[in-house]
């Protein structure tokens, strides 16, 4: 199970992704590569430390921590400060950043130029774009600027209006073709990854033994190369319906409202903070015991 380290240092890249699936192909045993989004610094951290190879600050940003219904209205600059903090909790695993809505659909230069802020200002170390055969020209652009490349295709939720919704993609004949062309394509415009989003687990198993590249599934079974969750879908921290794909690992909602309780309830009954929990005026500062401290 070897993974191509940076320099001995255990450290997950690109090649030593690549590598995995090259050892997958050749009927070697390779481990599955695990990814899960993160936003911030201390989940970064605590991801990090507990082994994940790939940490995707993903724009479902928008949805699980700014409140948005869709990912549609997230911002360059919103996904540069979350890429800034989870880089800064990140040892390990490959950070990839995901381009927001609008920040590569004008022009493929202007769509550079903020692939490159993301590596030089956030210290990604990889992109993620929606879409296949139409980003061909942009993926290739990307490589070529030393910019590796996540692809996303299936259920890409950039184009929830486009798609009228959030559904499973690829269910008929056309539309399983159409993505099995997407795949390709995105694999020979030079992407390094595909992630494949709520898509029949035969296609996805399909799209896995043909491609050189890794597929990291969500939604799309168990035959993929990879999986990939949002954190605070598998942490019990949304409020809305999650999908059937999703399981849940811990109830870290009920945890946080189970503590805010507890704390409210030592607040208000006097017990929060104790004495032991208080700093001390010195002898010298003339200061009387408060009456509560002496007893
Ligand atoms: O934004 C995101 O979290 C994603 C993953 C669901 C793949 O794109």
């Amino acid at each position: 199970m070897s993974v191509l380290p940076l320099a001995g240092t255990g450290k997950i890249t690109v090649p030593g992704l690549l590598h995995r699936k090259t050892q997958t192909r050749n009927s070697e045993p390779a481990a599955k590569i695990t990814c899960l989004t993160a936003y911030d610094y201390p989940t970064a951290r605590l991801l990090d430390e507990s082994g994940v190879d790939v940490l995707l600050v993903g724009d479902s940003l928008g949805m699980v921590v700014l409140g948005h219904h869709s990912t549609l209205p997230v911002t360059l600059d919103d996904m540069l400060r979350h890429t800034q903090a989870v880089r800064r909790g990140t040892q390990h695993a490959l950070v990839v950043a995901d381009m927001p809505y609008g920040s590569y659909h004008t022009d493929v230069a202007e769509a550079l130029r903020n692939a490159v802020r993301f590596i030089k200002e956030a210290g990604a170390e990889a992109v993620k774009i929606e879409g296949g055969e139409r980003r061909l020209e942009l993926i290739v652009r990307l490589t070529e600027a030393e910019i590796p490349v996540m692809a996303h295709v299936g259920l890409t939720p950039q184009s929830v209006n486009a798609l009228g919704g959030y559904r499973v993609q690829g269910k008929t004949t056309d539309t399983a073709e159409q993505l099995l062309r997407d795949a390709r394509a995105v694999e020979a415009a030079g992407a390094f990854a595909v992630v494949l989003e709520a898509v029949p687990r035969e296609l996805a198993a399909q799209i896995t033994r043909e491609l050189r590249i890794p597929t990291i599934g969500i939604g799309a079974g168990p035959d993929c190369d990879g999986q990939i969750l949002v954190l605070h879908d598998m942490l019990g921290l949304t409020f809305d319906h999650t999908a059937k794909f999703t399981r849940q690992y811990a109830n870290v909602g009920e945890i946080i409202r189970s503590a805010a309780r507890d704390y409210c309830e030592d607040v208000r009954g006097g017990t929060f903070p104790s004495d032991a929990e208080s700093y001390h005026a010195g002898p010298s500062a003339g200061l009387r015991k408060p009456v509560s401290a002496a007893k």
